[in-house]
């Protein structure tokens, strides 16, 4: 079985931060409440505990603590930052507010070189945040390591193999972090580091199988974006024919998504894919429709009406997949109640009608997006798929302004085909988090030949972000020729737009999408 590290969940900003630094490291991680009991912990096989940091005071009435019979597991523990402070109260340690906070890059003078902190030059960087510390310690601990301000900010317990650090090794702005986390997965929990993502995908097939028993299938619907089509080519390998992919054409895709889909899906991996073309009804229903909400409320509704006309077509279906990602999953409370993320179908309405009454397969819900990406390439998903960015379930409807028609539709279509092709052609692709053109249809004066004209323009303008999560992002500094010839492309070849410009506003407060 998978040996796993389970990282005690205390409200950090940094938890996921730990779970993916420790699988970078071959060894699996999972968050789990602080509330965890001793039996889950066993059942989950886990090897090792990290308790993160978090907001809270250990001293405070309501703060999160772990069972203390997760201490006598004699499983090897790791506090960081509010973590350690745990530990350290549980375990006869005082802690209190500090003098002044300390926040930021501080230095480290380590104490002692050996076990958690091995191989750590000293002094070296770390990264601080914290209002409290340890104060004093049992007669039990020994400290490690002292920073200026807080002289006891690493310690180990003599009989246990308890650590804790008041710093956090998990950032980048600790550079000798990934070093001490290594110490901890190898010297200390003694892990193998056998976790990969090929073996991830073998197990999964696997459990797929057993699951999903052989007159049943499996319906996944799929939107082209990296979760649904790794979902999709994950269970095929799983199911084969017994996996039926529903693909809507919603009319406001990418110009070749359609083409795209049906030649992975259909021509190479041979899947049986429906795909639903339901382009005019989507455009009959968003007539006369300007205000982004609605137009986001319409397209939901008329995707579950097309998807459930074409799920109740199939036969023997008693499974919907979807590409769950591991962030939705802790979102929804760490996974381990049991309960299955919400149905992902589309976020902006209910889920499907009662009668499609499905049992979700969910075989991406332990894994980070990256994760996905390489389970994607490992599977044999061509790059321009497994790379992609984001595109937003209503779509070009959203990245045009006003209502939506099937000029405009064409129009953005080929703005946006222009735009992908020379960032792609200038190796930008992947240097940038999304990009994409938004249709605006104000009329401002171009001259055409000897006259000036307004008549059918529109503006068009470029947005490109980089970002991490994107719930934060920032325009990216493309360079100037770049810009130069996409605008040069769109006025040229784009009759219909003859006004480019560059957005250059920062999220927050300005959103990713226009609308
Ligand atoms: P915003 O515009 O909120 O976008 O900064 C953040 C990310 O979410 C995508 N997005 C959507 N995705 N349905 C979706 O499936 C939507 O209605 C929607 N609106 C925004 C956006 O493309 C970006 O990646």
């Amino acid at each position: 079985m998978t040996q796993t590290i389970a990282i005690l969940d205390f409200g950090s900003q940094y938890s996921q931060l730990i779970a993916r630094r420790v699988r970078e490291n071959r060894v699996f991680s999972l968050l789990v409440p602080p509330t965890i009991a001793p039996q889950q912990l066993r059942e989950m096989n886990a090897v090792g505990l990290i308790f993160s940091g978090g907001p809270a005071s250990v001293y405070e009435k309501e703060a999160p603590r772990c069972d203390p019979a997760v201490l006598e597991m004699g499983l090897p523990v790791l506090g960081i930052c509010y973590g350690m402070q745990v530990t350290c109260r549980l375990l006869g340690a005082h802690v209190d507010a500090a003098k002044a906070r300390e926040y930021g890059r501080t230095r480290l003078d380590i104490l002692d070189g050996d076990g958690l902190l091995a191989h750590a030059p000293s002094p070296t960087n770390v990264w601080m945040s914290h209002g409290d510390m340890v104060m004093s310690l049992p007669p039990e601990f020994i400290p490690l390591a002292k920073t200026p301000n807080c002289p006891i900010a690493a310690v180990r317990h003599r009989a246990r193999p308890v650590y804790g650090v008041q710093f956090h090794p998990e950032v980048t702005h600790t550079p000798f972090g990934g070093q001490i986390l290594r110490n901890f997965l190898y010297e200390i929990c003694k892990c193998k580091g056998d976790w990969e993502i090929s073996n991830f995908v073998a197990g999964t097939i696997e459990s797929v199988r057993r699951r999903v028993k052989p007159n049943e299938r499996v319906i996944c619907g799929l939107s082209g974006g990296v979760d649904s089509s790794v979902t999709a080519a994950l269970l095929h390998e799983a199911l084969g024919d017994r996996l039926v992919c529903i693909f809507v054409d919603n009319g406001v895709l990418r110009k070749n998504e359609v083409a795209l889909v049906e030649s992975t899906f259909r021509g190479h991996f041979k899947v049986d894919l429906r795909v639903a073309d339901a382009r005019q009804l989507f455009l009959d229903r968003l007539v006369g429709v300007t205000d982004p909400q609605e137009k986001r409320r319409r397209i939901g509704h008329t995707f579950i009406d097309v998807f459930s006309r074409e799920a109740r077509s199939i036969p023997n279906a008693r499974y919907l997949a979807q590409g769950t990602l591991y962030p939705d999953v802790i979102e929804s409370g760490h996974g381990l109640s049991g309960h299955a993320a919400n149905i992902k179908l589309h976020h902006n309405v209910g889920g499907l009608p009662p009668d499609l009454d499905f049992e979700l397969i969910e075989p991406l819900r332990d894994l980070f997006k990256d994760e996905v990406r390489l389970a994607g390439e490992h599977l044999g998903l061509p790059g321009e798929i497994v790379w992609r960015h984001p595109f937003p379930g209503p779509g070009l409807a959203v990245r045009i302004i006003g209502e939506v028609t099937a000029r405009r539709i064409a129009l953005l279509q080929k703005v946006d085909e222009i735009v992908i092709e020379e960032i792609r052609a200038a190796g930008w692709y992947n240097k940038i988090g999304q990009a994409f053109a938004v249709l605006v249809p104000v009329s401002t004066v171009g001259v055409m030949g000897d006259g000036r004209s307004y008549e059918g323009q529109h503006l068009a303008a470029l947005r490109f972000v980089e970002t991490t999560d994107f719930m934060t992002a920032d325009w990216v500094h493309v360079d100037y020729d770049l810009l130069g010839r996409i605008s040069n492309r769109i006025i040229n070849e784009v009759l219909g737009v003859n006004r480019v410009v560059y957005d250059i506003s920062s999220k927050p407060p300005a959103t990713i999408e226009w609308e």
